[in-house]
């Protein structure tokens, strides 16, 4: 629209919006110009507020059902108006249940099995009328213990119910299905009864509740927005729209938790309501594709976390490197410049695994070659990162530059990209200046994208260029007039719209990098993918962290909300930049950070262009010391995250969790997080503090805590001041837990791949402990393929004063595990009652062999147990 316009007023309009986007740069904040609010967008404005019409309100048919020979159950609907739809309902295994409302011969797009990889088979069911206006179906198979009832209307409502309580409702009184050339736009509302808390659609940076949006006032919430998007120096505290989207919410109250999933990759709003009401609320607005919801019905956090990565995937388990500190900076200009970051990093005993090349490393950003003036010599480069048992990660975006010299241009040229209608490339600006895009819906453009990969290909490239980040993958775009990514009428294998896909593109995209490095690798090592954009089912091809942040204590807090909420929603593998990518952090935020940061999965440091170099030896002394060590606090339980990433492939279980996860009648504690059920990391979001309070759960455990040297020991139940210094931010072991360690200070997580562990047992009042460990190659899929893998339980017996340990399940041939220390921690009780913790270490003998002797690999066949006598 600015583009036509010549008069002196279309000047003035140009001169502002650059003027906006000039000041917007120098503040270093995310411009609200170009990134629309609710009210800027046409069918957000014209759904968010409206009320739907009598006439048009739909009745459910419930006397016409019919239903398929695979059990798929069709209710006809109708309004007023005249207008048709059909309610498409499966009753699905797991206690999930999946409704569509779709058109007759609808046209909508669906995403069939690019998100959703379980088969899904609708069970027989039963149905019963209740009067004349309600129709139940329930599952043949009684041990799905649920139904889904349908009130005819109008409108009519859909409710879910489990164990004989209705825990989600489809409540049609403002469901609108538009069908037009001009908007397929549709909306609905679900009602989760009884719930205290909503949680869910990342990605925000946001706290974990959703509270209230659309109170009716002027001054309201935005809607949430899913729409990734290119958000450079987002907003903390905010709903616009970031980098990724999972359209999940979950209903939460100390009794129950049921949730949601509509699985549609367009752009959605969304209003949510959890606050001042019995029955919280959230109010979709979905700009166009199909309505398909799932309502997972738990009845648990856990039930739910599972029931949907059985429908949408886990993530496979990292190689071991990747669980260590990884060092990047936008950019290292040349490889001199990252061969001193190694060498600095290791003359000043930093351990760490990876090192990043960001943008600058190639030749004008045509990805897959290097530029020939600062990396020279790749292949040296990466000799000398892999001399000190290192890895590089080196950044690969989907746009690529549009020039008749560029090889991966002109394989890509003639069918590979997206196209508009009229059958020409799509081309725009992005960091190649003209560039066109992957279409990675086009299963030969993903193959062919994928082959860049290969060793020959990528010229340059050795094992020693382990991972992948897929950055700018929104996509990202430099148009401000598209909200900086892909217009929506851009065809996919000549018939999709983006539109259509949007919010998939960058799933896609390390879908076929994924498969490029499994190919490269002869799939023979556990790919390591970063990614900025991403979906529901994205954790089976990659990691993701929170993108351009800033160096805020609010940044810094809204990472922990992120990363819990996006290890609930599957997407285990998640950090943010520590220190914030964006201006300089005070010396105080960034130690703070890095402390925190120890909890979250994935541990990198990254800084942009414009912020000051500081890599961990540039900074003063004191605050080197305090990073030392807190990355070798974070070494020290690398075997931990190990362990839950293990688990999380057998059963979906998050790797870290927020505390209503593990006790659900603590709701919005949003600055502790638990690593699997044993570990409690406190972040200190605030500056200048002494003391920080922290809530301990359970009034029948205790919590020791381990980062200093206090011994303090605090019991469950009750919120408490703990006391707090720069050197460390408290960190808790569970009574009652069995925790694994290297202890020993490595200059990485591969280095002390055959480290002996030390066993900590932390005993509960009842001297009782327990705690798993899993172990094996660290890089192979040996462990899925061969179920070679040491997988082994811990128990304390006090009668015997020994650890007895017994073999879960794998074949541990070939591997070694050793222990080398056993520290036993114990709850006293002074004669006031107080508790106190008492240290015993054995680290020589027991029973008369030297400890570091035991080795529980092959010592040991399933079913049988070991018994370490101390
Ligand atoms: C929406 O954004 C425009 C442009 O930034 C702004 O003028 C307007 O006040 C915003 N509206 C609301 C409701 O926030
Ligand atoms: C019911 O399903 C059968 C088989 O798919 C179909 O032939 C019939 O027309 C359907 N009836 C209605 C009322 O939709
Ligand atoms: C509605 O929300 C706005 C923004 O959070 C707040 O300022 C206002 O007081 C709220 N109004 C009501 C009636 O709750
Ligand atoms: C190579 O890097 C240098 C330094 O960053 C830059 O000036 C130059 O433009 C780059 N060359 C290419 C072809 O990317
Ligand atoms: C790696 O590069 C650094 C800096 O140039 C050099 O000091 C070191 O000797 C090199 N290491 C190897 C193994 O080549
Ligand atoms: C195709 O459509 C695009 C977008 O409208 C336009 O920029 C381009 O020039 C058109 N190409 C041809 C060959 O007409
Ligand atoms: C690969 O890169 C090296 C320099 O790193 C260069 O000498 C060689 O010619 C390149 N090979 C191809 C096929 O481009
Ligand atoms: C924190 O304390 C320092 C020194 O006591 C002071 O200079 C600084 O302003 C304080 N910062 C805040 C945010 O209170
Ligand atoms: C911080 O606390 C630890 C343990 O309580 C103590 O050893 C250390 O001296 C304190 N450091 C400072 C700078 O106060
Ligand atoms: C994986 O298993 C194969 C076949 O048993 C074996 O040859 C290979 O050495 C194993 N890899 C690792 C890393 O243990």
């Amino acid at each position: 629209m600015v583009r036509g316009l010549t008069s002196s007023w279309g000047i003035m309009i140009r001169f502002f919006v650059f003027f906006a986007l000039i000041s917007a740069i120098l503040a270093q904040t995310i411009d609200k110009n170009v990134f629309k609010n609710c009210s800027r967008i046409d069918f957000c404005t014209r759904l968010r507020n409206t009320d739907v019409d009598e006439k048009l309100k739909y009745s459910a048919d419930i006397k016409s059902y019919n239903s398929t020979k695979a059990n798929i159950i069709v209710i006809p609907l109708k309004n007023g108006n005249g207008n048709k739809l059909n309610l498409v309902l499966s009753l699905l295994k797991g206690n999930k249940i999946r409704a569509k409302v779709q058109e007759h011969q609808s046209k909508r797009f669906e995403l069939g099995d690019i998100v959703i990889i379980e088969k899904l088979k609708a069970l027989p069911f039963k149905t019963s009328h209740i009067g004349d206006k309600v129709i139940s179906f329930y599952p043949e198979d009684e041990s799905y213990p649920y139904e889904v009832q349908v009130l005819a209307g109008p409108p009519f409502t859909v409710q879910f119910i489990y164990n004989k309580q209705v825990v989600v409702i489809l409540d049609a009184d403002k469901l609108v299905m538009e069908n037009s050339d001009a908007s397929e736009a549709f909306t609905f509302k679900v009602d989760f009864p009884g719930s205290t808390r909503l949680y869910g659609l990342l990605d925000h940076a946001y706290k974990m509740s959703l509270g209230k949006t659309n109170n009716g006032s002027d001054n309201s919430m935005d809607p949430f927005r899913l729409r990734n998007s290119d958000s450079w120096a987002y907003e903390a505290n905010s709903p616009m729209a970031l980098y990724g989207a999972r359209p999940v919410i979950f209903g939460h109250s100390k009794e129950k938790t049921s949730a949601i999933f509509l699985h549609n990759a367009a752009e959605q709003w969304i209003d949510v309501n959890s606050e001042d009401t019995e029955q919280p609320s959230a109010y979709f607005m979905v700009e166009r594709a199909a309505f398909d919801l799932f309502v997972l019905l738990g009845p648990t956090p856990k039930d739910i976390v599972r029931q949907f990565t059985t429908l949408t995937g886990r993530a496979h388990l990292p190689q071991i490197w990747a669980l260590g500190y990884h060092q990047c900076r936008f950019s290292y200009k040349s490889q001199d410049d990252v061969k001193e970051v190694v060498a600095l990093l290791d003359k000043n005993n930093f351990p760490w695994d990876a090192i990043y090349l960001d943008g600058d490393h190639t030749d004008g950003y045509r990805w897959f070659h290097w530029n020939s003036t600062t990396y020279t010599d790749p292949v040296e480069m990466l000799n000398n990162i892999s001399a000190t048992g290192r890895v590089a990660v080196s950044i690969s975006d989907p746009h690529i530059k549009v020039e008749d010299s560029y090889d991966v241009y002109i394989g890509a040229k003639e069918k590979y990209f997206t196209k508009w209608k009229n059958g020409s490339n799509y081309e725009a600006n992005c960091w190649p200046d003209l560039s066109s895009w992957i279409d990675f819906m086009i299963p030969k453009a993903s193959d062919y994208y994928a082959s860049w990969y290969s060793y020959k290909k990528f010229n340059g490239s050795t094992p020693a260029l382990a991972g992948i980040w897929n950055d700018m993958n929104e996509p990202a775009v430099f148009d401000d007039n598209t909200e900086k990514t892909m217009p929506f009428d851009v065809l996919h294998a000549g018939k999709i719209p983006h539109g259509d896909i949007h919010n998939i593109y960058g799933l896609t995209q390390t879908r076929a990098t994924h498969k490029g490095l499994m190919d490269r690798d002869e799939g023979k090592k556990r790919p390591f993918i970063l990614t900025r954009s991403h979906f529901a089912g994205s954790q089976r091809y990659a990691a993701m962290w929170t993108g351009d942040n800033s160096a805020s204590w609010e940044h810094f807090a809204n990472s922990y909300s992120e990363c819990m909420t996006a290890n609930l929603m599957g997407m285990v593998f998640c950090g943010a930049d520590i220190g914030g990518f964006i201006k300089d952090p005070s010396m105080e935020l960034l130690q703070r950070w890095y402390q925190g940061a120890v909890w979250l999965p994935f541990f990198r440091g990254h800084s942009s262009r414009e912020s000051k170099r500081r890599e961990p030896y540039l900074l003063p002394k004191e605050v080197q010391t305090v990073l030392r060590n807190t990355l070798r606090l974070r070494y020290r339980h690398v075997p931990v995250f190990y362990t839950l990433f293990y688990e999380h492939t057998r059963t979906g279980d998050p790797i870290i969790r927020p505390l209503y996860y593990q006790y659900p009648e603590i709701e919005d504690m949003d600055t502790q997080v638990l690593v699997g059920t044993d570990i409690m990391g406190v972040a200190v979001t605030q500056p200048n503090v002494s003391s920080v309070e922290v809530y301990f759960p359970d009034k029948n455990s205790h919590w020791y805590r381990i980062d200093d040297d206090s011994a303090a020991i605090s019991v469950g139940g009750i919120k408490k001041k703990v006391d707090v210094n720069i050197t460390t931010s408290p960190v808790f072991y569970r009574a009652g837990s069995i925790i694994f360690r290297k202890d020993i200070p490595r200059k990485s997580a591969v280095a002390a791949i055959d480290d002996p562990f030390a066993v900590y047992v932390n005993l509960d009042q009842n001297n009782e402990a327990s705690g798993r460990l899993y172990v094996d190659d660290y890089y192979s899929f040996n462990y899925t393929d061969k179920n070679n893998y040491l997988y082994v339980s811990f128990t304390y017996d006090n009668d015997l004063h020994a650890l007895r340990m017994s073999t879960i399940d794998g074949d541990n041939t070939g591997l070694n595990a050793l222990i080398e220390q056993i520290v036993i921690n114990r709850l006293k009780v002074s004669d006031e009652g107080i508790f106190t913790s008492h240290q015993v270490i054995f680290d020589k003998t027991y029973d008369g062999i030297p400890l570091s002797g035991i080795n529980i690999g092959p010592s040991l066949n399933e079913n049988e147990e070991l018994i370490i006598k101390l």
